[in-house]
């Protein structure tokens, strides 16, 4: 069957891939080192954005751009562009609940907690908290200086220990002003979190400016 055109804005990527290998396999083939872990659709680690052409996923539904697609489901039904490339430079990251002793608990997963005095940051919809791991138990960690949830309820702890410094900023608008999240990203981070507040669906638009 003939290929398609793949072509990647950052990093620069333009390659003929076959659509009956998903997007994740191809680029992997290519020589890129792309965050994954699930492999079926689930984790988003490998989630990037399709901003022209359509995919098919494994279970036979097509998608258009724009999207945000899994690259390990996602197979080229046409020439395509994708935004950017989840590199596997990004930091490892846990969805974190608030227990009412003060601890965060991590949710269940193959992915061990971070380490005694790893440097995290907190993740929520409308704020982002440096802090660093004093305590841990089990899949319980304590923060110091503690962090308290705000907002949604929800939250993820990223881990600082890919490198974290850059010149890009995480954008948060919900109603008319927008509000500078986190800045000082790299790349790698800043498009792990921004991921990860598309996944968490918090209201509002995020981007990377
Ligand atoms: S590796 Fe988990 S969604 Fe692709």
């Amino acid at each position: 069957m003939a290929g398609h055109r793949l072509q990647v804005q950052q990093p620069g990527l333009d390659i003929i891939v076959s659509p009956d290998k998903s997007l994740l396999q191809s680029c992997t083939e290519s020589g890129m080192k792309l965050s994954q872990s699930c492999r079926n659709g689930n984790c988003l680690r490998c989630e990037a954005t399709l901003v022209a052409g359509q995919v098919t996923l494994r279970d036979g539904r097509r998608l258009n751009a724009p999207a945000n697609i899994p690259l390990c489901i996602s197979y080229p039904a046409s020439d395509m562009v994708l935004e950017s490339l989840p590199l596997s430079r990004q930091g490892s990251y846990w969805h974190a609940q608030l227990t009412s002793k003060g601890d965060w608990q991590l949710a269940a997963g193959s992915q061990p907690p971070p380490q005694l005095g790893q440097r995290v940051a907190v993740l929520q919809a409308t704020r982002v908290d440096p802090s660093r791991v004093d305590q841990i138990s089990g899949r319980h960690v304590r923060l110091a200086p503690p962090v308290t949830l705000t907002g949604s309820g929800s939250a993820f702890l990223i881990a600082l220990s890919a490198p974290t410094r850059g010149n890009l900023a995480l954008w948060h608008k919900r109603h008319l002003h927008p509000q500078c999240l986190w800045s000082n990203l790299s790349a790698d981070t800043g498009q792990l979190a921004l991921s990860l507040c598309r996944r968490a669906q918090w209201p509002g638009q995020y981007w990377l400016d």
